[in-house]
C-alpha cells in the first residue's frame, strides 16, 4: 500500500488545491452523503480547484453502507465520464470515506481518492489508514480493500458542525489511541471536558491522536502483526454493532468501540494483568460518557457468533488484541467460550446493563 499523506490543515483550500495538483486527472468527482451535501458541501462549493466536478450524494448514516449504494456510485462514475484517470473527493464522515474510498479503489480497478473527514471518527480512524470497505451480509466492514487515500486533510473546523454524540463517538477512538500509546495521553483523554469542548486543546488533541495511529499504519499498513492494535474493543464492539444492526437499534460506532473497550479491558486484567485501577477509571468514564449497552444473557449466543465473524480471527479462533499494561500491547490473543461469558457478565453487572 503506498504511503498517503495526512494534513492537518490551517486553510483547506489551498491544501485541496496542492492535493488535487498531485493527482492530474481528466474527471473530478466529489462524494458526499445527504448531511455533508447540507452542512459542509457549502465550505468547499466556491473553491477554485472544485470547478467543473460533478457531484454524487448518497444516504446518510451506517444503514446505507451497502453494496446498493456503492453501486449507485460506480453508476453515477460510469455516466459522469469517470476513466481509469479520473480522481474522487470523499468529503464526509467514516461511512463516505470507507465506501467511497472503497468505490474508487474498485472503479476500472482503481481510480486515485483523497478523503476530507468531517467527523471526529473519521479524523481520527476511518479517513487514515486506506481500509476501506461496505457492510454485507448483517457484518461491519465485510468487503473491502486496503487502498489508502492519495491525501488525508483535517480541517477540524468541521468538529464545529457536530452534535454531542458524534463527538462521543469519535472521541471513543481517541480513547483507543490513548489506551495504546502512554499513560499520559490516556489520562489526559479520561480528565477533558467533553461538556465544555475546548476546540483548541480538542485540535491538538486529535493531533496527536492522527500521529499515534500513523505510526502504527506505516510499520503495518496491511495489518499483519502490529496494526491489530488498532482493533482494541472492536472484537466486542462490532459483535454489539451488528446486535443492534439485527435489533434494529439504532447505535454510534465509537458507542460500541467504548463499550468493547470495557470488556476487553476486563479480559486484559483477567488474563495479561492489566492494572485493575486503569479498568475501573476507563470503565467510569466509560458509564458517564457513553451509558451502556442494554443486553441480556439470551443475547449471549448471538454476541459470541458475531465475534467468531471477526476478521481477526484464525484457526477457528477467537482472538483479541489486549493489553498488559497502557501501551504494552498484545496483540493474537484468544479466549475461550467461558472467557468470553465471563467478560459479558462482568460488563453487565459493572455497567448496569
Ligand atoms: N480502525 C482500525 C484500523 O484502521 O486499523
Amino acid at each position: 500500500m503506498t504511503r498517503q499523506e495526512v494534513i492537518i490543515s490551517k486553510n483547506l483550500e489551498q491544501s485541496l488545491a496542492a492535493a488535487i495538483e498531485k493527482c492530474p486527472h481528466d474527471r473530478l468527482f466529489v462524494l458526499t452523503d445527504t448531511t455533508t451535501l447540507e452542512l459542509c458541501w457549502p465550505v468547499t462549493q466556491n473553491y477554485e480547484c472544485l470547478k467543473g466536478s460533478t457531484m454524487i450524494t448518497i444516504g446518510a448514516t451506517d444503514e446505507n453502507k451497502t453494496l446498493e449504494t456503492l453501486a449507485s456510485v460506480w453508476t453515477a462514475l460510469q455516466k459522469g465520464g469517470a476513466t481509469r484517470h479520473s480522481l474522487m473527493v470523499n468529503l464526509g464522515g467514516g461511512m463516505v470515506t470507507d465506501l467511497g474510498g472503497f468505490a474508487a479503489s474498485t472503479f476500472k480497478r482503481g481510480i486515485r481518492y483523497i478523503n476530507i473527514p468531517t467527523t471526529l471518527l473519521s479524523m481520527v480512524d476511518a479517513s487514515v489508514g486506506g481500509k476501506t470497505g461496505i457492510n454485507f451480509g448483517g457484518l461491519k466492514n465485510e468487503i473491502g480493500v486496503f487502498n489508502a487515500a492519495s491525501s488525508v486533510l483535517l480541517d477540524t473546523r468541521f468538529l464545529r458542525t457536530l452534535d454531542g454524540q458524534n463527538i462521543r463517538s469519535g472521541y471513543a477512538e481517541m480513547l483507543k489511541h490513548g489506551l495504546i500509546s502512554t499513560p499520559r495521553e490516556w489520562a489526559e483523554l479520561l480528565n477533558f471536558d467533553l461538556l465544555d469542548i475546548d476546540y483548541t486543546h480538542l485540535q491538538e488533541m486529535v493531533a496527536k491522536s492522527v500521529a499515534i495511529k500513523e505510526e502504527i499504519v506505516e510499520k503495518d499498513p496491511t495489518e499483519k502483526g502490529l496494526r491489530k492494535a488498532l482493533n482494541l474493543g472492536h472484537t466486542v464492539g462490532h459483535a454489539f454493532e451488528s446486535l443492534a444492526l439485527e435489533e434494529n437499534r439504532t447505535i454510534l460506532h465509537g458507542y460500541a468501540v467504548a463499550w468493547g473497550l470495557v470488556c476487553e479491558l476486563y479480559l486484559s486484567a483477567k488474563r495479561m494483568s492489566f492494572p485493575k485501577d486503569k479498568l475501573w477509571q476507563t470503565l467510569q468514564f466509560v458509564r458517564e460518557t457513553y451509558g451502556t449497552f442494554f443486553f441480556d444473557c439470551k443475547e449471549y449466543d448471538r454476541l459470541f457468533d458475531f465475534m467468531t465473524h471477526d476478521k481477526k480471527n484464525e484457526a477457528n479462533q477467537i482472538n483479541f488484541t489486549l493489553l498488559a499494561d497502557i501501551g504494552d500491547i498484545r496483540i493474537n490473543q484468544s479466549a475461550t467460550r467461558e472467557e468470553i461469558l465471563d467478560m459479558l457478565d462482568f460488563y453487565r453487572e459493572s455497567m448496569g446493563s
